[in-house]
């Protein structure tokens, strides 16, 4: 399958490709070592470039509630343990990319991902070994040693074997061109222009087969293209609300719950008018790390 990665070459709707089901597991990473130690991008150091300092009580405080709201959620939820000198851990959206049952055998599965820092190079093994002993297929990495970080810019279309795949400082396209070949899968490039916006996942949110929350900036004019021409109701995160608090790092378990980063009124009041049911969580001490909501978990 070809990538794509202009709008003309999106020359189908993605409602005609195969249906995928609502991944029915979360997995969230005891926060225990989360903390700022290095700095691999550009919102972990504070105006003066100083790391930034992590009170690391409220963090655990902050995770608890992502904890509660995930367990009200229909889900199977699973928490891995935390692994010593891993303070991203926590950000468990990187180290796999999930994928939809029917490419790796009739289960959901992850595929280990390649990740582009070496302080976090570790947790690979460590996430995929967890999520083995609870009996989920791991798929074969990827031939390519180009890097590829999860679902931080791996993102799926709701519901459809498709895939919306970020190119920049943590994703390769050499990677993306493997995935695609092996599965024979549609992949749509996104180049990401800012470094505040390094993963795909801080600029897009695909809430649903209509429904995206984005910051256009963020992209170049392909990519601004290629979202506009597939979700028909775009909401714009305000800069502020984009940049400094993540406003598209939310999470849409379902297609209708949002849980979505706080101080972030204009973002919640587009998302309240379009009905979605909203819940908002600080989640200050994480945005320390360059992360919030939807990196925190992995959804498979
Ligand atoms: N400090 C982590 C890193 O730089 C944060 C990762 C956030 N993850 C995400 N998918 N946005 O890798």
């Amino acid at each position: 399958m070809p990538l794509i990665r202009t709008a003309t070459e999106l020359d189908f709707s993605p409602t005609e490709l195969p249906r995928t089901p609502r991944p029915k597991r979360i997995l969230l990473a005891d926060p225990r070592d989360y903390d700022v130690h290095y700095a691999i991008n550009p919102h972990m150091v504070d105006e003066d470039g100083e790391l930034q300092v992590v009170d690391r009580e409220l963090a655990r405080e902050q995770w608890q509630a992502l904890h509660r709201a995930c367990s009200e959620l229909d889900v199977e939820l699973m928490v891995m343990p935390p692994l010593a000198q891993h303070p991203d851990l926590v950000f468990c959206a990187n180290p796999a990319l999930p994928l939809p049952p029917g490419l790796e055998g009739p289960e959901a599965a992850v595929l280990p991902s390649q990740m582009a820092s070496s302080e976090r190079a570790d947790e690979v093994h460590h996430m995929l070994q967890f999520l083995r002993s609870r009996g989920v297929t791991c798929a074969p990495a990827l031939e390519s040693a180009a890097p590829l970080e999860g679902t931080g810019d791996g993102l799926w279309h709701p519901g459809r074997r498709l895939l919306w795949a970020g190119v920049g400082p943590r994703s390769d396209e050499r990677a993306w061109a493997e995935l695609a070949e092996r599965y024979d899968l549609p992949i749509i490039l996104l180049n990401l222009a800012d470094p505040d916006f390094y993963h795909l996942d801080t600029c897009l949110a695909l809430l649903d087969e209509e429904h995206c929350l984005w910051f256009p900036e963020a992209f170049d004019a392909a990519g601004r293209g290629l979202v506009e021409l597939a979700f028909p109701k775009r909401l714009v995160a305000p800069e502020d609300e984009a940049r400094r608090r993540l406003a598209c790092n939310l999470l849409c378990p379902d297609g209708h719950t949002v849980l979505l980063p706080s101080n972030c009124p204009e973002s919640a009041r587009g998302l309240r008018s379009w009905n979605y049911a909203l819940r908002e969580l600080d989640t200050s001490e994480f945005l320390k790390g360059g992360g919030s909501l939807f990196c925190m978990k992995l959804q498979f």
